[in-house]
């Protein structure tokens, strides 16, 4: 059977991911800091017959991230890693915190280099691999009181680019993905949206990633 990585896959587009990816025959790999909701989707998908393990992880510690990629490697049958754990903090510039600056490079950019560069190895020795960036439009333009945010966001763009030219002649892909305003827990701390109800279900965003996806360079859900 094999196995798919996700980070950030206990709420938001990363568990809708995560059961869709089940509900198709995956194994999944749950991956996030809190065990809570990570075990709440492990069991979500075990009662519809589905496999799943919820590992808790902090994708912004180097050494945690390679000891678990190995780990993980040896266990389970990966093929695909995606890279989904993001967080955003939204507002003028003058205003953001070194803390909240800290956290979005720290996650949004360095959580998916360490995670890619820990199964990169691995995926090299497999006759296929797959690699999904979640990205976002903010990784595609630059919009108002987003600018951390979206700088982190054209960063792995950059990466994302950068590897799918590096993995041209191997047997991994490199797929980036970019999608407007979702309805999930990332709006919880935040008024920078005014009304989120509007905005379009994680799970439709899921349904369109998946059923588009072929491997290719790039995936837009606008
Ligand atoms: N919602 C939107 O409007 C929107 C639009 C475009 C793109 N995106 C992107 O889509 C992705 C998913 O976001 P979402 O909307 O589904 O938000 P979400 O529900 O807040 O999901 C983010 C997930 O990332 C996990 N996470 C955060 N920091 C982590 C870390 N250091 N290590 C491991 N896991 C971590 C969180 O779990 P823990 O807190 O338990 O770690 C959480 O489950 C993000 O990359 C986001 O930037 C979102």
């Amino acid at each position: 059977m094999e196995s798919i990585v996700i980070t950030g896959a206990g709420t938001g587009l990363g568990k809708e991911l995560a059961l869709l990816y089940a509900q198709k025959g995956y194994e999944i790999i749950l991956v996030g800091r809190r065990k809570e909701p990570l075990q709440c989707v492990q069991q979500q998908i075990q009662s519809c017959k589905g496999r799943a393990v919820a590992f808790p992880l902090d994708i912004t510690n180097y050494e945690q991230v390679h000891q678990t990629a190995e780990a993980l490697c040896h266990t389970y049958n990966i093929t695909m890693l995606i890279n989904n754990a993001g967080i955003g903090h939204f507002g003028p510039l003058e205003h953001m915190t070194e803390q909240h600056i800290h956290e979005m490079i720290d996650t949004n950019v360095k959580g998916t280099i360490y995670m890619t560069k820990a199964f990169l190895p691995y995926f090299k020795t497999l006759p296929e691999a797959n690699i999904m960036n979640i990205i976002s439009t903010a990784g595609l333009r630059g919009k108002v009181n987003e600018s951390v945010y979206v700088a982190s966001k054209f960063a792995v763009r950059g990466f994302s680019e950068s590897l799918v030219k590096e993995l041209a002649e191997t047997n991994v892909a490199v797929t980036a993905v970019y999608m407007g305003g979702m309805n999930t827990p990332f709006w919880d701390d935040s008024n920078h949206i005014q009304d989120r109800s509007r905005l379009r279900s994680p799970k439709q965003v899921a349904e369109t990633i998946i059923n588009e996806y072929k491997r290719q360079a790039e995936i837009i859900v606008e």
